[in-house]
């Protein structure tokens, strides 16, 4: 007899069958390109991965990671404080805050992690975190994990009067943190970071940007959003699993006692093992490329305009910002998840997104620009668009 667990384990997975959210990622056999060859050999224009860059595949970051395991193995089979450190992390974490003109930085498996480390172990019983309606899942899990101890407030996105009232009404709390992604992922948009960073200043608050999809798109050369606003923040967190490499691994930078805290406290670094060595060498050969090859990040933003430009001009309603994200806003959800499907059988890789992840009635394609794609991949994905456009 089957246990009646599992029985109802299969009624919630046929029920987000039934509402059509069930997902089912395609198969990819090979490298993540401005092209990907799928599981039934078709090549098709990849648009939406974070590769901005186009670095996952570069042939130095791999060789880089050869080398690394060659060196030191398959990793640490262990956490950092018990086993030792390898020193190839201690140079990522250098390089990491170098970039970033921080004085500090540590690393962990995920960005993800990242947020989690830092949001629970800077903030102590009766302080707050404030938090973007739109942060991503992580900002949002990592507030959750203390908020028996910590007021959790949510402001409208980007509504600095909101903050501001936030601020106002916890303006005794002694820890005030403030974290909000820097590019945000459904709306591509990016966070009012010079408003964040002044009510910061007039309220005495600690502000954290997570800069995922800014770190190598935004920012003159590449380093984010503090860069492109001319401001300075207290803390910041990304993933290396990006534009900074492509593999995986997260970071926090920020000055030195707020890294040695997170050191000596955060759990999923004490708790956790380090990234492998491999993954830590193919990000640290990223960032060095990112600052030895700016002409990726120019070729980056000339076909993020090349793409809005041309899905202006067909008549698309694209949210406006200076991001590799551009959301191509089509109404309902049913008509983005056909349109992902039509665009597929066009031989174009793009995701729909519908109700829950975005409001209802702004279901949307989600277009991602690289830097490894040609003007040519961009001229065909709009070509499709172009015959799309009937049916939106
Ligand atoms: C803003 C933001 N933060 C964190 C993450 C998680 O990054 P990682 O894959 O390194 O856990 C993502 C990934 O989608 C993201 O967009």
């Amino acid at each position: 007899m089957q246990n009646p667990i599992l029985s109802q384990i299969q009624n919630e997975i046929d029920s987000l069958r039934n509402a059509g959210t069930y997902k089912t990622a395609p198969v990819i056999c090979g490298p993540m390109n401005a092209t990907v060859k799928l599981s039934d050999n078709r090549e098709v224009i990849n648009l939406c991965s974070n590769n901005y860059l186009g670095l996952a595949d570069h042939p130095e970051v791999v060789a880089q990671a050869k080398k690394a395991m060659d060196k030191y193995g398959n990793g640490t089979a262990s956490v950092r404080f018990i086993c030792g450190t390898f020193d190839i992390h201690l140079e990522l974490e250098s390089a990491i805050a170098k970039f970033l003109n921080t004085e500090s930085s540590t690393t962990y498996v995920s960005c993800w992690n990242a947020n989690e480390a830092l949001v629970p172990t800077l903030l102590a019983p009766g302080d707050v975190v404030i938090s973007d309606e739109l942060n991503h899942a992580s900002i949002i899990d990592a507030s959750r994990l203390c908020s028996k101890k910590v007021g959790r407030f949510i402001y409208h996105h980007n509504d600095m009067n909101d903050l501001e009232r936030i601020l106002k009404e916890n303006e005794s709390v002694k820890r005030k943190l403030i974290i909000t992604d820097g590019v945000f992922s459904m709306e591509g948009d990016l966070a009012n970071l010079k408003g964040i960073v002044d009510l910061a200043q007039k309220y005495n608050a600690i502000t954290a940007v997570d800069d995922s999809h800014a770190h190598g798109v935004i920012g003159k050369t590449g380093c984010g959003t503090p860069e492109h606003f001319g401001v300075e923040v207290d803390i910041i967190t990304g993933t290396l699993g990006k534009a900074l490499g492509g593999a995986a691994g997260g970071f926090v930078a920020s000055s030195k006692p707020i890294i040695e805290l997170l050191v000596q406290r955060s759990r999923p670094q004490l708790f956790s093992n380090a990234l492998p060595p491999a993954t830590a060498a193919g990000a640290l050969a990223a960032i060095k490329i990112l600052a030895n090859e700016p002409q990726r990040l120019k070729k980056l933003h000339q076909n993020v305009k090349y793409l809005r430009d041309g899905l202006g001009k067909l008549g698309y309603q694209v949210i406006e910002s200076p991001t590799a994200i551009i959301p191509v806003i089509v109404g309902q959800t049913a008509k983005a998840i056909r349109l992902a499907n039509k665009m597929l059988e066009h031989n174009i890789l793009i995701t729909g997104f519908g109700y829950p992840v975005v409001p209802e009635g702004t279901a949307r394609l989600r277009a991602q620009v690289s830097a490894a794609h040609d003007k040519a991949h961009l001229d065909k994905a709009l070509m499709v668009f172009k015959e799309l456009k009937k049916e939106t």
